[in-house]
């Protein structure tokens, strides 16, 4: 009797724990990089294939278990029962077990078959071309009908379709936006397509990243996915495709196309008293910068990485950068052999991510960082202790750089020039 309410308690425990874990799942704030959020007709053809296999997979589990059940009581030994009959094969039950199992898998097979048909058919003719290539370990995003190349943010219109080319600059990686679609591997000398139509009417946010193992910064590259209106996708676009300015522009400004030396700010400060000339800024007319809100971001999208031990720029120096200052001191520091910044004509480097408005993105470092002057300055001081492997180098004055195994000395950069810079990319709204 005791046995038999304690068995029943246990069961309607385990019953009520099974009940809360699915409740749980269905709620999409618990998981919001979950897949099943229909948001745009590819995660949507997804989720109903998937909901179909597990219609038939529970459905075959509770024949299969019920079977089983019936059979172990049915047929169990009984004390002073007689031998079981000895039975050498059944052809009906042989042919019903193996024709059942064929038509089950034309049931799943069918539904499957048509899905990828459906969401690997060419992207419609309209569609906005987004061409992402994968970098150990970030992200490059190129918009060729605007003319924008950008960095580890994507700015999505609601409504288009859009049509992503996935190619590498070198290992294999996979793009993934769990929220919207994917994943789709990223191979070596080929070129992959991926399609879908955010649908979400809201400005949202979404998280991305790699999810085919790159390297030791794999789980440190991530992107971020912004899901705006038309009209601002296209104030966004047209502000980006302009070049970048500094000093920021007025409003009204004439083209003047013409080279100039400019003078040194810098000399005193530590920097060599043989002026590299720095190229002045070509002027264009001024574009309205559109960013998408932050108050928008929920607290998921923003990365939340800590800072590793042993960075210290003072608080004060990092207040103390100063943009033209460090426009100078970036445009004759090594930073230009690899970054390019469209409208800082001495900035012309391809390997690393492209730096035109990098203020106005809200990560840095494949996504692994809050990009403010904090985050900045001490990833232009000493990057490869904040993301293991990566190629960006350690620039600051005396830090030891954990991959070449040696202290920077000469070229180094001092707090206040790297304060001075991270002032200057910021400024680049
Ligand atoms: Cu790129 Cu993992």
């Amino acid at each position: 009797m005791l046995r038999n309410i304690r068995l029943r308690r246990g069961a309607a425990a385990a019953l009520a724990a099974v009940a809360l874990l699915v409740l749980a799942a269905c709620s999409g704030d618990a998981y919001p990089n979950s897949t099943f959020l229909p948001t745009t007709e590819n995660n949507r053809d997804v989720t109903a294939l998937w909901n179909q296999m597990m219609f038939w997979g529970t459905a075959v589990f509770v024949v299969v278990e019920a079977i089983l059940l019936f059979t172990i009581i049915k047929y169990r030994r009984r004390p002073g029962g007689p031998e079981p009959r000895h039975v050498h094969g059944n052809t009906v039950m042989e042919i019903t077990w193996t024709l059942a199992p064929a038509l089950i898998l034309v049931f799943i097979a069918v539904p499957t078959v048509r899905t990828i048909f459906r969401t690997q058919r060419p992207a419609p003719a309209t569609a906005l071309q987004v061409e992402v290539i994968g970098h150990q370990w970030w992200w490059e995003f190129r918009y060729p009908e605007f003319g924008v190349t950008t960095a580890n943010e994507l700015y999505l219109p609601h409504g288009r379709p859009v049509n992503f080319a996935l190619r590498t600059a070198d290992v294999l990686h996979s793009f993934w936006i769990p929220a919207l679609a994917g994943k789709r591997d990223l191979i070596s000398n080929r070129t992959n397509y991926l399609w879908f139509t955010p649908d979400s009417t809201g400005e949202a946010a979404f998280n991305g990243s790699c999810n085919e193992y790159c390297g030791s910064s794999h789980a440190n590259m991530k992107f971020r996915v912004f899901t705006v209106a038309p009209a601002n996708f296209e104030l966004w676009a047209r502000h980006q495709a302009a070049d970048a300015m500094f000093p920021p522009p007025a409003p009204a400004v004439v083209a003047t196309p013409t080279a100039r030396p400019v003078s040194n700010p810098t000399a005193g400060r530590g920097a060599t008293t043989a002026v590299v000339p720095v190229l002045a800024p070509v002027a264009v007319p001024a574009t309205t910068p559109w960013q998408f809100p932050r108050e928008k971001i929920p607290p998921h999208v923003m990365p939340h990485t800590p800072m590793p031990p042993g960075m210290d720029i003072p608080e004060a120096v990092i207040a103390g950068g100063d943009a033209q200052r460090g426009f100078t001191t970036y445009s004759r520091s090594a930073c230009i052999g690899c970054h390019k910044i469209r409208g800082n004509r001495s900035s012309m480097g391809i390997l690393g991510p492209d730096l035109t408005h990098v203020g106005s993105r809200y990560t840095i470092a494949g996504g692994l960082f809050v990009n403010d002057a904090l985050h900045l300055t001490h990833w232009i001081k000493n990057a490869r202790m904040m993301k293991p492997g990566t190629l960006m180098q350690t620039l600051g004055k005396g830090m030891r750089d954990p991959i070449m195994n040696m202290t920077v000395q000469a070229g180094g950069l001092t707090d206040a020039e790297i304060s001075d810079i991270a002032a200057y990319l910021l400024s680049l709204k």
